[in-house]
């Protein structure tokens, strides 16, 4: 079950060199968390083991953007973006992340592979304030149309920018 932790507003800063990698099963569920992704996040292993990644999910992410990060690895394609997460003690820390599926010899998807490092502060100076937008526009919606106002808010900043969404997050971690 997913425990109920308060969020405090404080950040954990992470160094240069932290690699946070995570594996899961095709639903989500963890299956493997490094050392540095335990200590940061400060559960045990086997509070985290067979359970949904989302026990770290922070309220400040928005909904768009998990649809998002699940549509470019169910279609078998790498996922890069900024995610927000939530620690036990309610803390939090930015990630600039990597998702990408995993097959076994002969091709079958047996899960997920994710990897990732502190985000360059510039970075979320455009990232915040995107989904703060996003999360207003999603709560402004209601449950059953919230991810297409989302959409419609990363959408509109991608056009006024020009770019896709790769280029624009692939950019701002360059
Ligand atoms: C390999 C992998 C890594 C993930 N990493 C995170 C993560 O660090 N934080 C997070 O909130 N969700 C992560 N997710 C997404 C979660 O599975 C989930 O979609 C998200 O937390 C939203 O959950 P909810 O809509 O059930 O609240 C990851 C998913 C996969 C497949």
């Amino acid at each position: 079950m997913k425990p109920k932790v308060q969020p405090t507003g404080v950040e954990i800063p992470l160094s240069d060199d932290d690699l946070i990698v995570s594996k899961t099963d095709t639903k989500g569920r963890i299956v493997y968390a490094n050392k540095v992704l335990i200590d940061v996040t400060g559960y045990q292993e086997e509070e985290l083991l067979g359970i949904q990644h989302n026990i770290i999910r922070h309220p400040d992410m928005p909904r768009g953007m998990f649809k998002l990060l699940w549509d470019y690895i169910r279609n078998g394609d790498e996922y890069n973006g900024f995610i927000k997460n939530l620690c036990k003690n309610g803390s939090f820390y930015w990630v600039y992340t990597n998702v990408t599926p995993s097959y076994d010899a002969s091709g079958n998807l047996i899960g997920y592979y994710s990897a990732r490092r502190k985000c360059k502060p510039e970075a979320l100076q455009v990232i915040e304030p995107l989904y703060r937008d996003m999360l207003s526009a999603e709560k402004r919606a209601g449950a059953r149309e919230a991810i297409d106002a989302s959409m419609a808010v990363l959408n509109s900043l991608l056009a006024d920018k020009g770019v896709s969404y790769d280029e624009l997050v692939c950019t701002l971690q360059d």
